[in-house]
Formats: structure tokens, C-alpha cells, sequence
């Protein structure tokens, strides 16, 4: 069919022809919101799933639902890499000079851009990378300690007076979060928890791999209380069902039964997948409605695509004995797996894999579900390992 109208969208952050299934939580932060706005309780939330889960879509989609009612957003990714206050600073920047308009909010604005001076200015020694505009001098005494932890408590207590006397709230979005290291993670979750505390309207929605979880309660102990952790996993059958329904019905296109089941069945509800047969299946087709034959056609070069995109970018930034590790994985199945299970695959001892395991953590390709178990981060990257590294003898 004409490629031209093809609806799908694979790939990372790009927002999908229909959001399915993620109604529910969209709207408990709305609610979340606007409780922050009117100074209730509100909690910040940590979308948690596996890679192309829909994490970062959502949490745009969220930010857009925000700012149509009013509330304002600030939007960072943590790289690999960058400190999170470099992250934070210009984009805080922008969100007190945008409240500074606001003719109640602009004394707390104003004292919060001299906060936001104080900040940078003294952690530019401990954070060479930030770099951000100065628009009034600093006060001396607030936020200037030179410490991350209690400089981020004081900028976010400014923010959150300025958000509060403008009567709105600000939404702090953060994708990839995984990748701030504890510290600073630590001090991130102490300003929210001194936000909370002051019921100042500042809400954090962060999302990041399933570790985020027990990265955070690290960090420190009482974030599992502080936040919400809802997991984004694979859509329920009626929403993947929707997710390539609605775009097809859209363009008129309609989709056989049979076509539509092996669909649900090869992509498991996982929306990076479910766009990747959508689209494949488009080009396979010919005309409407759309068969089980086209759908098999297309699964062939839906699995390519994948494994030259999808799977192939995570597999380039292994090292040898990174590669060797989750091919043992793969050889174990879809996972999770103990330790001394994927060991034995090369009759090694746990402790001389653990320093590969704890790399493939920080890369965030595996996660570790309970203690001594590992998995996958990535939706069906056993069976990637097994055919790009086929046979026995990667052992
Ligand atoms: N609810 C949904 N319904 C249909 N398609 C979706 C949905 N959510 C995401 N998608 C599609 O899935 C793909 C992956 O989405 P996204 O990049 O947000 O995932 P992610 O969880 O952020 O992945 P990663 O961990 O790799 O960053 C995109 O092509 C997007 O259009
Ligand atoms: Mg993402």
C-alpha cells in the first residue's frame, strides 16, 4: 500500500499514531497535577519498564496534557555522562523567567533566579558541565553552599514558591533517569522531599529501566514512599489490539482477524514492536483488507529491520565479554536467570562474572529483579543473541 500514508511510527521518543492504553495513568497525573496546583499532596510518579516500552511517549504525551491546562514543564534526558544540575539549570532558568512575567509570581521568581545564580556559580567547581545564563546577581546565603544536595533543596523551594504564588504548579519531567548516578539522584529526591514537605507545587515524573526503582531506594530509603512507581510493561491485548486497528480503520483500511492475532502474537503487546509490524505490514500489503499471509511476509523484514536498528545499536556498545555474557543468557531462555545458572554456561566462577554483570547494569542492558537474578532490559534480546551469535561457539 502507498507507503506515503504508511501510519506507523517505530522508533525511539516518536509519538505513535494511537496512544493506547495508557488512559488510566495519563489521568491519575492529571489528578496528581492538579492536586500539586491547588497545594494538595500530590505524588510525583517514576514510570519504570523495559526499552521501547512506550516510556518516553507517555511521559511526552503527560507533559502535553500539563501544559494544555496551564501548568508548567520543564523536560530534560539524563545522557550518559552529563550532571543532572548541568541538566537542570537552563531549564529551570527558562521555566523562572517564564514565571517572572507573572506579575504575582515575580519577586519569588526573580529570588529564584538569584537562587539559580548562587547554585551554578559555586557547583561549577564540583560540575565543570554547567553552563547556563545569569540574569540577576546572587543572594549571598541562598543555594550557594556548594553543595549539590542542600543547594538543590533551596533552588526547588524558590521554584516552588514562584510556581505556587503564580497559582500553577511545575512539572519537572526527566527521561532515562537510570542514568544519574546515586549523589545526585539522592539530592534530587531530598528537594523533592523538601517540596513535599513546604506543599509547594513542584511534581517530578521521571522515567527510566526497571532498575530506577532500587536505584532510587538507594539513594535513599524513603523515595519508595515518596513516589510512585507505576510499570509501563507491554499493552493488554485489547489496547495492542487498538494500537494497529485504529490507525489501519483510520487510512480504511481494514485488517482480518487471523492477520490481527499473529500481530498480538509476535510483538507480545510490546509497542516498539507493535509499530515495527504495523509499519512492515503496510509495505507487505497490497490492498485492504490486510492478511495473515502479509503479515508473515512482513514479520520476515520486520525482524531484519529490528535486528539492524533496534537490537543492533545496544549490541555495538558491548564489549567481547559483555557479548559473551548475554549470549549465555540467551542460551537460558527469555530470563530472568541466577547467576550461578548463566556461570555454569562457561563453567566460571559468579565472582569473576561479576564485574561484566555490574557493566552490563550501568550500560543498562540487564537489570537484576531480585537479589541474584538477572534479565534482560530489552524485549526478546535472547533471541537477537542467538542469531546474530548462532551455535556453540561463543563459549
Ligand atoms: N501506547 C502506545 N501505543 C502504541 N504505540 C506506542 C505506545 N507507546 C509507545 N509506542 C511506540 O513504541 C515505540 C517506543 O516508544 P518509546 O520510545 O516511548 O519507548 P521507551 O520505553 O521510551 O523506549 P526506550 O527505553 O528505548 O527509551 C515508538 O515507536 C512509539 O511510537
Ligand atoms: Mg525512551
Amino acid at each position: 500500500m502507498d507507503p506515503i500514508r504508511n501510519p506507523f511510527a517505530p522508533g525511539a521518543g516518536t509519538p505513535p499514531p494511537e496512544l493506547a492504553g495508557r488512559d488510566d495513568l495519563r489521568n491519575a497525573l492529571r489528578i496528581a497535577l492538579e492536586r500539586a496546583r491547588i497545594g494538595r499532596p500530590a505524588k510525583s510518579a517514576m514510570l519504570v519498564g523495559l526499552r521501547g516500552v512506550g516510556k518516553t511517549v507517555l511521559l511526552d504525551r503527560i507533559r502535553e496534557d500539563a501544559e494544555e491546562v496551564g501548568i508548567h514543564t520543564v523536560r530534560i534526558e539524563a545522557p550518559e555522562g552529563r550532571s543532572l544540575p548541568a541538566l537542570l539549570a537552563p531549564q529551570l532558568r527558562q521555566a523562572l523567567l517564564r514565571l517572572s512575567q507573572i506579575e504575582a509570581a515575580k519577586d519569588y521568581a526573580v529570588r529564584g533566579l538569584r537562587a539559580l545564580a548562587g547554585f551554578a556559580g559555586k557547583l561549577k567547581v564540583t560540575f565543570a558541565d554547567i553552563e547556563v545564563g545569569l540574569d540577576y546577581a546572587p543572594e549571598p546565603g541562598l543555594a550557594d553552599n556548594g553543595d549539590l544536595e542542600h543547594d538543590l533543596q533551596a533552588l526547588f523551594e524558590q521554584v516552588g514558591l514562584a510556581a505556587k504564588s503564580a497559582k500553577t504548579a511545575l512539572a519537572i519531567f526527566i527521561d532515562e533517569l537510570q542514568y544519574v548516578d546515586e549523589p545526585q539522584l539522592a539530592a534530587l529526591i531530598t528537594a523533592m522531599h523538601r517540596t513535599e514537605q513546604r506543599q509547594l507545587p513542584v511534581v517530578l515524573v521521571g522515567a527510566g529501566l526497571p532498575q530506577l526503582r532500587g536505584q532510587m531506594g538507594n539513594a535513599k530509603s524513603y523515595a519508595e514512599r515518596l513516589f510512585d512507581f507505576p510499570e509501563i510493561g507491554p499493552l493488554p491485548l485489547p489496547a495492542a489490539r487498538l494500537a494497529i486497528e485504529r490507525p489501519l480503520a483510520k487510512e480504511g483500511v481494514d485488517i482480518e482477524d487471523d492477520a490481527l492475532e499473529q500481530i498480538l502474537r509476535v510483538t507480545q503487546g510490546y509497542a516498539y514492536f507493535l509499530q515495527q509490524w504495523g509499519s512492515h505490514t503496510w509495505r507487505a500489503a497490497s490492498q485492504s483488507p490486510i492478511t495473515k499471509a502479509d503479515v508473515d511476509t512482513a514479520s520476515v523484514t520486520a525482524i531484519a529491520a529490528l535486528d539492524e536498528s533496534f537490537f543492533r545499536v545496544r549490541f555495538d556498545r558491548l564489549t567481547p565479554k559483555e557479548k559473551k555474557y548475554l549470549r549465555a543468557m540467551a542460551e537460558l531462555g527469555a530470563g530472568p536467570h541466577r547467576s550461578g545458572d548463566i556461570a555454569a554456561c562457561f563453567k566460571a566462577a559468579v565472582t569473576s562474572l561479576a564485574p561484566t554483570r555490574s557493566s552490563l547494569i550501568v550500560k543498562g542492558m540487564v537489570w537484576s529483579p531480585n537479589h541474584g537474578d538477572t534479565a534482560f532490559t530489552v524485549p526478546m534480546f535472547d533471541k537477537f543473541m542467538k542469531r546474530i551469535v548462532p551455535g556453540q561457539d561463543w563459549r
